[in-house]
């Protein structure tokens, strides 16, 4: 369903005022100041630490959007404690209370849609564009993950057997469930987990990324007006020390992760060093994700698609595009227009509707970018870099032309995109390098020659992958989302089998 942000008005004389002022309507809601917000611990008798950080605004540190007090090691305790107590109450419902619970949701996040769009352009640097596709999203998993768990968990399922005895397979909630997420889907990702746990049965314990706590503070708040109940869903504001004692928990029963792989990879460590019950890890993380073009493909389209895979939401997306292939039979004229179409794109304040790309988070990931840009000086060729405001965390974006694909071996989180020339006979060393990574999240072909799609898609084990179009923003229940080996574990978020990880299969045989 279309979030009513274009809606058709007309004035008084009946003149529709159409897209424009609709628009200008919303910018002025936008942009209007803030009331700060003070978050903290979301968890029955516990009193948030007088101790605050503030929060700034990754556009203007001068921008204090709010603050916040972290979670202690002894409130980790008290969220377990609060959350077994939850689940044996929450478990027990119908499923069409907990999925009802999730349509709500999805209702007030439209209702507060002009507040939450200025806090993520506010608090995470989103452009408006992606604010928008952000909060859609995030209704789309809330609608998606109640209507899953209808078709899937509200009846059991009877299963075939001799006569005589009746065989049924039901799904239940697995207890307390972590749900641990990145600050660059602070709403939409922070949610998916939590609204799949939550609907499968399971009481929460979620901690969202230290770089964005007030969205999910916001968002937790309105879970709790949606229905679901405060010791069933509980908040642990915190950096990664918060998240490495919740992995460790031993209440911990199942983990949702989604961040970089070498996060997934420790708290995967936390696991295995456990005694006890064998937890599910749901692991969802990072990418180098490459685009194959070749000399059969439409130059405007790759530079449009190549530019909005790259340097969309300033690259600081796990799908963006890090590596592009390029045959090299077309690649000067391909680069000068790929070039050309970033040297158009507006860097500024997320909230202006003319803004294309935002800051990056923090000065951490700023500094990060700068020194891989240092390295690549060092050996390689950077043929583009374009400019930055003065004020913010903004990083321009820059285009290298790498002599070898292995000279990439890490995700680089940012604006950068990485160009490589092939020849038409090494499809397969293309390929070899691809899968050589080790990651397997996006992928994009750019061809219009059948049997090199099929060999492509044939080839690589990616999770996602598209043809002859941008390879960002996956659509709840369309694109479901998640990659393999070093990206991830699946089961793949706003797809059918997502919601089936978070919950125990139980069979119950009866000889009548
Ligand atoms: P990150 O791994 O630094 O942090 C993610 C979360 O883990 C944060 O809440 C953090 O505080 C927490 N954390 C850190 N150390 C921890 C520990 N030892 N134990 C438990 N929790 C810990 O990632 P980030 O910088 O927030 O996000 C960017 C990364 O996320 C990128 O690598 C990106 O590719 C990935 N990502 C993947 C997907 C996907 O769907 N595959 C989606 C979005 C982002
Ligand atoms: N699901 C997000 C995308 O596809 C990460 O861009």
């Amino acid at each position: 369903m279309p979030l009513d942000l274009y809606g058709e008005r007309k004035n008084s004389a009946g003149f529709e005022f159409g897209h424009r002022a609709a628009l200008e309507d919303l910018m002025s809601k936008v942009t209007a100041p803030l009331a700060a917000i003070d978050a903290g611990p979301l968890v029955p008798g516990v009193r948030p630490s007088s101790e605050t950080q503030p929060v700034l605004s990754p556009s203007d540190r001068s921008h204090q959007v709010g603050t916040v007090r972290n979670a202690t090691p002894a409130d980790v305790d008290r969220a377990f404690a609060a959350g077994r107590a939850g689940f044996a109450k929450w478990s027990r419902l119908p499923v069409e209370v907990r999925a009802s619970a999730l349509d709500k949701m999805g209702d007030l996040l439209e209702a507060d849609r002009d507040r939450l769009l200025s806090l993520l352009a506010a608090e995470a640097g989103k452009t408006l564009d992606d604010g928008i596709a952000e909060i859609r999203e995030a209704v789309d998993f809330c609608r998606y993950y109640a209507a899953q768990a209808r078709a899937r968990f509200a009846t059991p399922e009877l299963l075939p057997g001799p006569t005589g005895e009746t065989n049924r397979l039901s799904w239940r909630g697995r207890g307390v469930f972590a749900c641990i997420s990145p600050w660059n889907f602070p709403l939409a990702i922070f949610l998916g987990q939590i609204s799949a746990a939550l609907v499968a049965g399971n009481a929460v314990v979620a901690k969202p990324a230290p770089q964005t706590p007030l969205i999910a503070f916001e968002a937790v708040k309105m879970f709790h007006k949606a229905g679901v109940p405060d010791d069933v869903l509980m908040l642990l504001p915190g950096a990664g020390e918060v998240g490495a004692a919740i992995a460790a928990h031993p209440q911990l029963a199942g983990l949702a992760f989604t961040g970089s792989t070498g996060t997934a990879q420790a708290i995967n460590r936390t696991l295995a060093a456990k005694n006890g019950p064998i937890v599910p890890l749901i692991a969802e993380t990072g990418g180098l994700n490459a685009m194959i073009v070749d000399a059969t493909a439409l130059a405007e389209q790759v530079a449009d698609d190549v530019v909005m895979s790259a340097f969309r939401s300033a690259g600081q997306r796990c799908s963006a595009l890090r590596i592009l292939y390029l045959q090299d039979d077309v690649a000067d004229g391909m680069l000068e227009m790929i070039e050309g179409a970033a040297r158009e794109l507006t860097l500024g304040n997320p909230a202006e509707i003319t803004t294309d790309i935002g800051p990056v988070i923090d000065e951490k990931q700023k500094a990060m970018l700068e020194a891989h840009i240092e390295d690549m000086h060092k050996t390689q060729k950077v043929r583009y870099a374009g400019s930055v405001p003065e004020k913010g965390n903004f990083f321009a974006p820059h285009i290298i032309e790498l002599d070898r694909p292995e000279a990439l071996t890490k995700e680089i989180f940012g604006p950068v995109l990485h160009v490589v020339r092939w020849k038409a006979k090494d499809l397969s060393k293309v390929l070899d390098s691809i899968a050589a990574t080790g990651f397997g999240l996006t992928l994009g072909v750019h061809s219009r020659i059948d049997q090199t799609i099929r060999t492509v898609t044939e080839a690589l084990d990616t999770g996602n992958i598209y043809v002859n179009r941008n390879i960002i923003g996956a659509v709840v229940g369309t694109q479901p989302f998640g990659g393999s080996g070093m990206s991830g574990t699946g089961f793949k978020a706003g797809g059918p089998a997502y919601l089936t990880r978070f919950a125990l299969e139980q069979v119950v045989s009866v000889n009548t």
